[in-house]
């Protein structure tokens, strides 16, 4: 068995538009996630976050659940649509929800790990050109002003934004998230805005005395399909340029990539950039969230035919390619795959938590801020769930994060995705990524085998320490 250093956190990972429901109680408004599931076709199954798994009327029994696991701490996200639904009055009941939530987790003794943002901007605010409009950025700062100033006296960690990425290139370009846009431009107005409203945040938060500031990125190892071909090793320069240091490098350095800038050079990005923008962007932060699943495979040269079609850096649905990512093509690799298609391969994860320390010496603490497993679950006759798969999944990449730090990545957590089954975004309830099962129906919870495997790992490493 690894063993992890004192004070490591073992934790597990959710998010409001995926599991509160309660899409229209208590003056919540709609986010673009609720305008986004009434277009046809753009949900699998015609789903909707409506409902969810209701955590919004079942929390305290969910943190229940969460101490039962013996959770160090549970990152979740707050919804912007349902603290100040149309940019005007502040709703005190959507608040008040945040707040409960944080005092039943202190009462259970698990650190609250607060997301600001996780893709649910309100409809309102989409309405008006959302993240393409530069004023999105400000009302961003001053709804994470409003979330601090209540929860500040006892939410010490803050994550700004949850993998800008999907919700800038592949909601506003690529399509397949909402608002559902096919903008290149819009995309990458939308990249750079939610770069500055994570600035503009960190800075509001940083002179308020929240403690821990920092943000969470979906970061990926671009692996050239033949690392012989001029052509695969330049497709994958391109997609790291575009997938991990048009963000890396702006948080971290204060600049873009030089080959991004030239790679989208065609839309006129700089124009975007105003003086002090970059400076405003590059604020000091106390931890880097990572989210890895899988690498990716690519490759500068059409696919062979008869390749099945999707296999896009998101894997998701349509598989539109968004700005930057046109002519790079997503060849598998012989491994095996999750319920998702992406592979498991957990040395990726390790290999990615050594190199971010080796490339960016600059970079604070690291925390995995996300990282499991969707499968096709069978209900045993007895009501169990022997979910081998995902507690494979899950141990071997804990294993692969406990060699990263043995190579002497600095890293301090790891948050499985997720507790719960859940709305998989464009995916609806199809995929199960929990390690705890929810039926659908009558909303029961089950701890699923890699639920129980995870509460074992938690408690022999409390115990190794001890
Ligand atoms: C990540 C998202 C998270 C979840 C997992 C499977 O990209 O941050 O909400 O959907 O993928």
């Amino acid at each position: 068995m690894s063993t992890f250093p004192h004070g490591f956190l073992w934790g597990s990972a959710t998010a409001a538009a995926q599991i509160e429901g309660a899409g229209s109680d208590d003056g919540k408004g709609d986010s673009i996630w609720d305008a986004f599931a009434r277009v046809p076709g753009a949900i699998a199954n015609g789903d909707t976050p409506a409902v969810a798994v209701d955590h919004y009327r079942r929390m305290p029994a969910d943190v229940a659940l969460m101490r039962e696991l013996g959770l160090d701490a549970y990152r979740f996200s707050v919804s912007w649509a349902r603290v100040r639904p149309d940019d005007g009055e502040v709703n005190p009941a959507g608040l008040d929800f945040y707040s409960r939530l944080v005092d039943e987790l202190l009462e259970a003794d698990i650190l609250p790990w607060l997301t600001l943002y996780h893709w649910d901007l309100p409809q309102s605010l989409e309405a008006r050109g959302g993240w393409a409009n530069r004023d999105t950025a400000a009302r961003f700062r001053d709804y994470a002003v409003i979330v601090h100033e209540a929860l500040g006296d006892r939410v010490t960690h803050w994550t700004t934004f949850n993998e800008p990425l999907c919700s800038s290139l592949i909601g506003y370009a690529g399509g397949e998230h909402a608002p559902g846009r096919s903008e290149p431009r819009a995309g990458l107005a939308a990249l750079h805005h939610q770069h500055l409203a994570h600035g503009l945040a960190t800075r509001a938060l940083r002179e308020r005395g929240a403690q821990q500031l920092g943000i969470t990125l979906n970061l990926t190892n671009a692996v050239p399909a033949d690392p012989s071909d001029p052509a695969d090793l330049d497709a994958a320069r391109r997609l790291d340029a575009i997938w991990n240091r048009a963000f890396l490098e702006p948080l971290v350095l204060g600049r873009y990539p030089v080959d991004f800038l030239d790679d989208v050079r065609d839309h006129d990005f700089a124009s975007l950039i105003l003086d002090g923008d970059l400076e405003t962007i590059a604020q000091p932060i106390d931890f880097l969230g990572v989210n890895h699943y899988h690498d990716d495979q690519v490759s500068g040269r059409p696919l062979p035919e008869g390749t099945p079609p999707g296999l896009r850096p998101t894997d998701y649905a349509t598989g539109n390619p968004f700005v930057g990512s046109e002519h790079l093509t997503f060849p598998t690799r012989n491994l095996p795959r999750t319920a998702m298609g992406w592979e498991i391969n957990p040395d990726g994860l390790r290999h990615l938590l050594v190199r971010l320390g080796r490339e960016y010496p600059t970079l604070p603490p690291l925390y995995v801020t996300e990282n499991g497993s969707a499968w096709d679950d069978v209900v045993e006759p007895d009501g169990s769930i022997n979910d081998v798969e995902r507690e494979r999944y899950m141990l071997d990449h804990v294993d692969a994060v406990a060699q990263a730090i043995a190579e002497g990545a600095d890293v301090r957590g790891y948050f499985v995705w997720s507790l719960l089954d859940n709305f998989e975004w464009a995916w609806g309830y199809d995929k199960r990524f929990g390690i705890v099962r929810v039926d659908y129906d009558t909303q029961q919870r089950t701890i699923k085998r890699s639920g129980h495997a995870f509460r074992a790992l938690i408690a022999s490493q409390r115990a190794s320490i001890q």
